[in-house]
């Protein structure tokens, strides 16, 4: 045993000689301390061995085994500080380069848009609702009094994903999800803000993914004219101050009266100009009073209970308050873009 212990101890010495990285003492470790190597083989014979040998052999083995660990480690530190200082030198740094430009971030004119209208209307006493993306055709649809084979489907090409889901073409179905989620029917007033998707073609006018903002009041004894009341003081507070609006008829399956609603051309006062195609006035938004039988479908009694909806669509309110020609520059993400909305804050007051 002491022959080998000898043996191995002049073989570790010559190899040793011969290890130039850690790679190659790394093989050297495994080969004399791994579980395989001669070393382990003399340590699980120890115990074969009478008690006087047990304690020589294994003070020469305890003394071959510090030695070998010691000439390992001096060598893994000596490898890692030499690898270390290659990196550093060839990892210069040219203090005198131009550093990178890091661009900090800008409100996106949507959400500026959002923001203002919600902040309107909680200061109306309005509550601010969520409603989900991947929506249910009959909270989208039949809810709100368009049953399957409607033709306003058509009007409002969907992406189905199945019979039954769709990606919401409006956000309109949080209509009927708030009032049917009130245990106790009452007054409700909220506003939702929302993407919503129709099978449309993008262009400087569509796009596939689009933002509206949903608005519902119910109450008793509601009436057109405090739905008039209410957007007047909308239009005024996004476009101006001495904007007036007006209503034309229109059709909605889920309000009766319709209405479109039009704002007085903040650009020419109503004198014609190209924002307002020589007519004085602007579309902004759809609305109406809730149709009974959306009512009555989400267990409100319109007996008792009436109100009025609007919706929006915030890329059209964005694009005249900024003068944004095309709906495409919302998407693209260019900070460029999205940073000139910093300077301009209230500009139509
Ligand atoms: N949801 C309608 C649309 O997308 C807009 C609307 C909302 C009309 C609420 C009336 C009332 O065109």
């Amino acid at each position: 045993m002491e022959e080998k212990i000898r043996n191995i101890r002049k073989s570790f010495n010559n190899e040793i000689e011969k290890v130039l990285d850690n790679i190659s003492l790394e093989e050297i470790r495994i080969k004399y301390f791994g579980k395989k190597s001669e070393v382990s083989d003399i340590q699980s014979n120890l115990k074969t061995l009478s008690d006087d040998e047990k304690k020589s052999i294994g003070a020469l083995l305890n003394e071959l085994k510090l030695e070998i660990g010691n000439r390992l480690n001096e060598l893994k530190s000596k490898f890692d500080e030499e690898l270390l200082n290659s990196k550093l030198n060839e990892d210069k740094i040219d203090v005198s380069l131009p550093g990178t430009s890091i661009s900090d971030g800008s409100i996106h004119p949507i959400s500026k848009v959002i923001d203002e209208v919600e902040s309107l209307f909680v200061s109306m006493g309005y509550d601010v609702v969520d409603g989900p993306e991947v929506e249910e055709d009959r909270f989208n649809f039949e809810y709100l009094n368009i049953p399957k084979g409607h033709p306003t489907r058509d009007a409002q090409d969907s992406f189905f994903i199945n019979e039954e889901w769709l990606l919401r073409t409006q956000t309109s179905p949080v209509q009927a999800r708030v009032m049917q989620s009130k245990e106790e029917k009452g007054p409700i007033k909220i506003i939702c803000p929302g993407k919503v998707y129709r099978k449309d073609n993008d262009d400087a006018t569509h796009s596939h993914q689009f933002t509206q903002i949903e608005g519902l009041v119910i109450g008793e004894n509601i009436s057109m004219s405090d739905l008039k009341g209410t957007l007047e003081v909308f239009a005024k507070s996004m476009f101006g101050k001495t904007r007036e609006i007006r209503f034309r008829p229109s059709y909605f399956p889920f309000t009766e009266p319709s209405i479109e609603v039009d704002v007085s051309c903040f650009n020419c006062d109503k004198k014609g100009c190209p924002i307002c195609k020589n007519t004085g006035w602007i579309e902004i938004l759809g609305a109406g009073m809730v149709h009974p039988n959306v009512l009555n479908m989400s267990g409100y009694d319109s007996n008792k209970y009436n109100g009025f909806a609007f919706g929006m669509g915030a890329e059209r309110i964005a694009m005249l308050k900024y003068g944004i020609p095309d709906v495409r520059m919302f998407y693209t993400n260019d900070i460029r873009f999205v940073k000139q909305f910093n300077r301009i804050e209230g500009e139509f007051k």
